[in-house]
């Protein structure tokens, strides 16, 4: 089965062809990183125009580096929601149109969920698992069970752990997205700054409380005329923050006696948060997975043509049909 996959929640522009919700034929991305770095995160509407712009050049790409043309496709998958409301519609549109031209039925996608079977590409999870997305605007932790059923069981009662990072980035100079920049500087730093760790019952997160910490600590240091050293505030955020994440996913995992843990968003590229999660004693003989290449775990095209796939396979009855375009006319004329 060919499915083709569409994200345009945010800053990326992909659209990718996967096979059998597991083989990437390919998966084009057209990342607007460069142009909203000088503006410090993503201007929404900056990032429609180019959406606009890019969307007909990414199509073709995706399409010609398969080896697939548009009427092979069996099914069009595209992020209907969560995410930035202008470049969420130039990508539902567009995979509208292209449904009712070529007759192929449309399958809505949560953002989250395709973040979930991020993991699944190019790799066997075994269920059921503790799964979860840790992103720019997203950071959630659910079960999975063997029907490919979520439930929520915890999530970030402010900034998400992404956001948090972005944020902290821009208070000491570098520049958008922070996540990568934080971790480059932190390899250099020392874990010297005594963060506590934020104490929430059960399975939510806390990230403000870190990123406040940060801003108290700049200021204390601004006013007493010291200096303070970046590599330092980067590497003792990180390992907080990390920290903190990690500690809920034992307690998920420990509670459900569960044997899989899957960790995806653009978070889940942090080496750092690899390393920690897979040193983790409490964790020994847990099957730990993480996307299996560094462009599945931000935003991408092929996540939600997984998610597609398996919602397709395990839960096709929870498909919101209102978005088929295929069935527009049978739907005007019942009206
Ligand atoms: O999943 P994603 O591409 O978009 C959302 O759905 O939000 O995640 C983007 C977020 C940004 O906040 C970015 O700073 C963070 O992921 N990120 C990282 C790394 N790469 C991207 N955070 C920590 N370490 C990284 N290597
Ligand atoms: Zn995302």
């Amino acid at each position: 089965m060919l499915i083709l996959g569409i994200e345009s929640s945010c800053d990326e522009t992909s659209i990718a062809v996967v096979k059998d919700g597991k083989e990437v034929l390919s998966n084009i991305i057209a990342t607007q990183i460069d142009i909203h770095k000088k503006y410090g995160g993503v201007v929404p509407e900056i990032a429609s125009r180019h959406h606009i712009e890019n969307i007909c050049y990414v199509l073709h790409e995706a399409l010609d580096k398969a080896n697939v043309s548009i009427e092979d496709i069996d099914y069009i998958a595209v992020t209907n929601k969560p995410g930035l409301i202008g470049s969420l519609l130039v990508g539902l549109l567009f995979a509208k149109g292209l449904s009712y031209m070529y007759k192929i039925p449309l399958i809505p996608i949560n953002h989250l969920e395709g973040h979930i079977y991020s993991t699944f590409l190019e790799n066997d999870v075994s269920l059921p698992a503790v799964t979860i997305v840790a992103s720019g605007g997203h950071t959630s932790i659910y079960t999975m069970d063997e029907k490919h059923n979520l439930e929520l069981l915890g999530e970030t009662q402010d900034d998400a752990i992404g956001e948090a990072y972005d944020k902290v980035a821009r208070m000491i100079g570098l520049s958008y997205p922070g996540g990568p920049s934080i971790e480059k500087k932190a390899i250099n730093g020392i874990d010297n700054l005594n963060i506590p760790l934020p104490n929430l019952s059960g399975y939510n997160l806390s990230f403000s409380g870190i990123k406040t910490y940060v801003t108290n600590y700049i200021n204390r240091c601004n006013m007493k005329g010291e200096d303070y050293k970046i590599e330092d505030i980067a590497k003792s955020f990180q390992d907080t923050a990390i920290k903190h994440l990690k500690n809920k996913a034992i307690k998920a995992v420990v509670d459900n006696s569960s044997k899989t843990l899957a960790i995806a968003g653009g978070v889940s590229a942090n080496k750092r948060l690899r390393e920690m999660l897979n040193n983790s004693p409490e964790l020994e003989g847990v099957s730990i997975n993480f996307p299996v290449k560094m462009e599945y775990c931000t935003d991408n095209g092929a996540m939600i043509a997984a998610a597609a796939y398996y919602t397709l396979k395990y839960k096709a009855d929870t498909i919101d049909k209102t978005f088929d375009a295929t069935s527009t006319k049978e739907f005007h004329r019942k009206r």
